[in-house]
């Protein structure tokens, strides 16, 4: 049976506005992706994800589009992004689009031209809506960036929804044109030989707002396979869902193959572990180590053959790993190792997100004045108004704000890590000096050599992308330990999850000397009385 391309590669996340500038605007651009591109092929990664690089008056960074077929001004044109697409793939490397279609900027021309009277064309292009009987806004959903998701709009009288910033109207996905308009944007990349998709909140689109439904709507499927047939069915692509209410069961309903819907999803299970119950992303609570691990274990086991799982700690969007849950001070190059070793061992796709493989850490704010990203203000001023402490807020900006991911880059040891000769968008993390690209690639130790035989690994090793996966539950908390098998070999996967040494027995997994990977120096592996140093990891073979 032919596989698919995208079950045996490793996609790297560009978030193209810190990556690299190249004409000193202080903000990342197409040719900067390009003179990088030897780097990316270096570590060895197949796909590149391509978060927004459209027309976009940048409310939230690019995915506000006012432009599905051009590019935005401080990116380049179209020509640097045909550069990019043919570059990238005398490398080996597909460019896979983020595709933003739940909702548009509303500098998009479909916006303009509803907003301007009832009777426009494009009206029901947007959900509008009148006030609610009593006055006010239609009814109570929320919008993600703060406050209510309805927007009153004076010149007609009625209000638009949007989910995220108000300048984000939602699009009306129960209205054909509107679907078929996304088919055409869609099918004008795909002929330009894009390797695929990213769909930012497609869990949304088969919303109704009246019931105040959002995600996993009841039409969402039958829309996913419309788009299946009238766009991508036909091309060798990989499409992943950004889905954050999925549940295994969802997951297998948009990537069994048989459903002829996406290749895979991004879950968020894990990811909201150190949240409080039904409270916001911001309610901080220390991660139940326990939970984190059945609960990577549960999609690990679950989806089965009936679909297939995407791994990641990272993205634009998610505090630095190695900051949320390792030690981005002294035990820093362990830690970060271990999420390596632990995540890409795993059965499914694994996604790196920039920097992630030079283990960059979180970048502390003091003052609101240096937040750049629209949901951590808002939330700030929502959060104040509601009688939270100054400090508290700064704390959480601190452990889960989008702009910890978001600073540029970390080429070298020169000004701003290299990013830019101007002044970059969003200030560089200081300790560029010491953590950067040119120190990892001359470091034979370095996180980006761990993440680089990762790779290399996956690819050549079957039971890495296909083996069987189960969690081996005995031992501390604190070890997460489990085993891969594939055509009768084996491999187990042993990580400390702390910043403590632990030592653990698990006699019926016996004593190997066939070490694959580790991040301390270990020669061996003696299940009977097992030693870990503090974050260490390994894989080994056991015979
Ligand atoms: C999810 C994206 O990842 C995030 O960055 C964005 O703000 C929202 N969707 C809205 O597009």
């Amino acid at each position: 049976m032919h596989e698919k391309w995208w079950k045996s590669t490793v996609v790297y996340q560009v978030y193209p506005r810190s990556f690299q500038d190249t004409d000193g605007d202080g903000i990342g651009d197409l040719q900067g992706i390009i003179e990088r591109l030897d780097y990316l092929q270096e570590l060895g990664i197949g796909a590149i994800w391509l978060s927004p690089v459209y027309k976009s008056p940048n409310d939230d960074n690019g995915y506000d589009i006012s432009d599905y077929c051009d590019i935005m001004d401080e990116f380049g044109t179209m020509a640097d992004m045909d550069e990019l697409i043919r570059e990238a793939d005398t490398r080996g490397i597909k460019i896979v689009m983020d595709l933003v279609v739940n909702h548009t900027s509303d500098e998009h021309t479909w916006f303009i031209e509803s907003r301007r009277s009832r009777d426009n064309e494009y009206r029901d292009y947007y959900i509008w809506r009148d006030a609610a009987p009593g006055g006010g806004e239609p009814n109570g959903l929320r919008s993600t960036f703060s406050g209510s998701a309805w927007q009153y709009d004076e010149s007609t009288g009625q209000y638009f929804l949007h989910l995220f910033s108000k300048r984000q109207p939602d699009l009306n996905w129960e209205n054909p044109k509107v679907r078929q308009e996304v088919w055409n944007l869609m099918n004008f990349w795909l002929e330009k030989g894009v390797g695929g998709f990213r769909m930012d909140v497609i869990d949304l689109v088969g919303k109704i707002p009246d019931q105040e439904i959002t995600g996993n709507g009841p039409k969402l499927h039958e829309y996913l396979q419309d788009m299946h047939r009238e766009t991508f069915g036909r091309y060798d692509v990989m499409t992943v869902g950004e889905t954050w209410g999925a549940t295994p069961e969802i997951a297998k309903q948009y990537s069994d193959p048989k459903r002829k819907e996406l290749s895979m999803v991004f879950q968020f299970e894990h990811i909201m572990l150190d949240q409080q119950e039904g409270k916001d992303k911001w309610d901080l609570k220390p991660l139940p180590l326990g939970d984190l691990k059945r609960i990577l274990s549960k999609w690990q086991t679950e989806l089965g053959d009936q679909g297939w799982n995407s791994l990641f700690w990272n993205n634009h969007d998610l505090p630095r790993i190695v900051s949320r849950w390792g030690d981005d001070d002294a035990l820093r190059v362990p830690s970060a190792k271990m999420f390596a070793i632990l995540l890409h061992l795993m059965k499914g796709t694994p996604y790196i997100y920039q920097g992630e493989e030079l283990g960059m850490t979180n970048c502390p704010i003091t003052d609101i004045a240096e937040a750049q990203d629209i949901e951590t203000i808002n939330m700030y001023h929502e959060r104040l108004g509601l009688g939270f402490s100054r400090e508290d807020i700064i704390a959480s900006i601190n452990a889960k704000g989008r702009d910890n991911a978001r600073t540029p880059m970390q080429w070298d040891d020169t000004p701003n890590g290299g990013f830019t000769t101007g002044t970059p968008w969003l200030r560089a993390n200081p300790n560029y000096s010491s953590i950067n690209a040119a120190a990892a690639l001359s470091d034979p130790d370095s996180i980006f050599h761990t993440y680089k035989q990762l790779i290399a690994l996956r690819k050549a090793n079957p039971i890495v992308v296909w083996g069987d996966y189960q969690l081996i539950e005995e031992g501390p908390e604190q070890l997460f330990l489990y085993i891969r098998r594939y055509e009768g070999r084996t491999w187990a996967v042993a990580a400390n999850f702390g910043g403590t040494a632990i030592s653990a027995s698990v006699p019926r997994l016996g004593r190997s000397e066939a070490i694959i990977i580790a991040n301390y120096d270990r020669t061996a592996a003696d299940f009977t009385q097992l030693e870990l140093q503090p974050f260490e990891a390994f894989a080994v073979e056991l015979v």
